[in-house]
């Protein structure tokens, strides 16, 4: 049992222009990937996690379409709240935001539109979810670091973190997917809006490393971070799900099936919630769950 709960915050803001016009009225995070909208994937990890309190944090205008999908979670066993973002000012504004929310608990940020795949990756959340002091972020190597925070490594410690560098010092990347201990408020009130006009994760993560209490985990060549930014990132996130579903014939980041094979929701609710999808291949997945727990 872990002692004290970690809160979970999605952030889903952001002008996506990129995706034009597809998320002109709709939220990019509301985007199919497959078979389910972009924010269930960022929303299962934090709930494979653990972690069964989350704020979904939104443009102002998108905050009701968030809320017509998951409502206040219960029925997945978990509380949803809600809070906006008025202008896409920085993730770590994320913090003076949340902070109502998270009352002085640890918390675990994700970014709404990152894709996360790979093995045992429950183990490295879980190491994660226990660095009470300090914070751990997640690497992964890249062919355009420029376009990242990109991290320098010596001895297998950080040694630099640089937002978005002209000349980056490695291929190795700060995915959206980030955990802090009960500092990270008042370390984002510190902060100053950068050049770009935003309040910086990097600078964030940057004052983590000069308390030398930052950790980070590599998520080597097994794992997958998609793109979904553009047009045909988000195609190829959406192939690259549905040929590994169906390859395996399992979901990959399904909420209610988390929430089942957590304890948090019963056979009868998960039988209600498939029934209210069952002319989809995702009703009668969810079914599937039921039958198989009751051989
Ligand atoms: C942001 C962060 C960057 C991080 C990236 C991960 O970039 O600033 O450090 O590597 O998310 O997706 P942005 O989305 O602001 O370009």
């Amino acid at each position: 049992m872990k002692h004290k709960a970690r809160k979970g915050i999605i952030l889903a803001g952001g002008s996506g222009t990129r995706l034009y016009p597809l998320s002109k009225s709709v939220s990019k995070q509301l985007m199919p990937v497959y078979d389910k909208p972009m924010i269930y994937y960022p929303l299962s990890i934090l709930m494979q996690s653990g972690i069964r309190e989350i704020l979904i944090i939104t443009k102002p205008n998108d905050k009701k379409n968030f809320y017509d999908l998951l409502g206040n979670g219960n029925h997945l066993g978990i509380n949803i709240n809600y809070e906006v973002q008025k202008s896409p000012d920085g993730i770590a504004q994320s913090f003076l935001i949340a902070e109502k929310f998270l009352s002085g608990c640890k918390s675990t940020l994700i970014l709404g539109d990152n894709i996360f795949y790979g093995p045992n990756f429950n183990t490295l959340l879980n190491e994660a979810y226990d660095n009470d002091t300090g914070a751990t972020i997640f690497t992964h190597k890249v062919n355009d670091p420029e376009n990242y925070g990109v991290i320098e490594l010596e001895n297998h410690k950080i040694k630099s973190i640089e937002e978005k560098p002209e000349l980056p010092k490695s291929n190795y990347v700060v995915t959206g997917l980030y955990y802090y201990d009960e500092q990270v408020v008042e370390y984002a009130k510190s902060l100053k809006p950068s050049h770009r006009g935003e309040l910086e994760i990097t600078d964030i993560n940057n004052i983590y490393l000069e308390n030398s209490a930052l950790e980070y985990k590599l998520m080597d060549e097994k794992y997958s971070w998609l793109d979904t930014g553009t047009h045909d990132s988000l195609l190829q996130a959406g192939n690259f799900i549905a040929s590994l579903e169906s390859k395996n014939n399992k979901k990959i980041c399904c909420p209610e099936e988390i929430s089942f094979n957590s304890g948090w929701i019963t056979n009868k609710q998960l039988q209600a919630l498939s029934e209210s999808l069952i002319n989809t291949n995702y009703g009668k997945y969810l079914m599937s769950l039921i039958e198989k727990n009751n051989i």
